[in-house]
């Protein structure tokens, strides 16, 4: 395994490549990221996975500066899963100037995630654009855990015209459901216990959902107060269409619950794809 620091360096390892699976990442990596790995691997002939930090995507008062850094130990778990090359570039490789042209995304980036979090959507495509440019991948894997990323990860491809295959993967969980995250390591004992219990919120909302009795925005409305009275801070739960990520009419099957909600400071999020057939 190789791990390269420069553009230059990569574009020079990857120049006869013609099957590159590719795992963009912000490291920290855990038993999820090593699932997208393993996708990649079954997808291409040459698996690079990017290590960046990526300040575009973060708002000013979010966890950028204690974002967990631990470069050795995921080059180590990178080496044991097979990947070929790990693209770790520091930001002035990334950035060598302030970034001004950057992707607008699509407009459902200001909804859910995007509404509490303005811009990351945009930092977010930029930096996935700039690395798809200098990686070059046929196939890139993103994993379900963040399902608006992928949604405008797929729409950046698509209206782009990007020549490169977007693979999805299921989230991984801990035993007790909870979604691998590497963000979970900021909870406190007491909050880790609480944490699996967004999950089961999210598989109450789809109970309901099948039940029919209700509509939607009460289903919500319902379970946000639930979580709210175990002490969450609910930012969004939302039933929205799995195709579109459109609010949700009563006539579709292919749905999916999202949700955001903060233990103390910590933010997490989760989703649940259901069909009602
Ligand atoms: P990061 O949070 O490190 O996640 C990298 C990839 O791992 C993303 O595609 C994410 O959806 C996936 N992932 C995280 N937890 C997962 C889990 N429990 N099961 C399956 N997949 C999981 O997402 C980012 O980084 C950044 O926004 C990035 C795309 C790298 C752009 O900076």
């Amino acid at each position: 395994m190789e791990i390269i620091t420069t553009v230059a360096g990569l574009r020079q390892r990857l120049a006869k490549e013609n099957a590159i699976a590719f795992v963009p990442t912000m490291g920290n990596l855990h038993a999820g990221h090593l699932q997208l790995v393993e996708a990649a691997r079954q997808h291409g002939q040459c698996v690079v996975v990017s290590i960046f930090v990526n300040p575009l995507q973060f708002g000013a008062n979010e966890d950028l500066a204690s974002y967990p850094r631990t470069l050795d130990a995921d080059c180590e778990k990178l080496q044991a899963a097979g990947v070929d090359v790990v693209f770790a570039p520091g930001e002035t490789e990334m950035y060598p100037t302030e970034q001004t042209i950057t992707v607008n995304p699509p407009p459902i980036a200001n909804e859910l995630c995007g509404a509490a979090r303005p811009g990351h959507f945009a930092g977010v495509a930029t930096v996935v654009l700039k690395l798809f440019n200098m990686v070059q991948p046929q196939v890139a894997v993103f994993g379900k855990k963040d399902f608006q990323q992928l949604f405008i990860i797929r729409e950046l491809v698509k209206q782009l015209n990007l020549p490169i295959e977007i693979i999805g993967v299921a989230t991984r969980r801990d035993d007790d459901g909870l979604a691998m995250s590497s963000r979970n390591g900021y909870l406190s004992a007491a909050q880790r216990l609480e944490a699996p219990r967004l999950q089961r919120a999210l598989q109450l909302v789809v109970e309901a959902a099948r039940k029919g009795e209700q509509d939607f925005t009460a289903i919500e409305a319902q379970t946000a107060q639930y979580l709210t009275q175990l002490g969450w801070i609910v930012d969004y739960i939302s039933i929205r269409s799995a195709l579109t990520l459109l609010s949700a009419e009563k006539t579709e099957r292919q749905l999916v619950v999202l949700a955001a909600a903060k233990l103390g400071k910590t933010r997490l999020i989760d989703n649940l794809e259901f069909s009602l057939d």
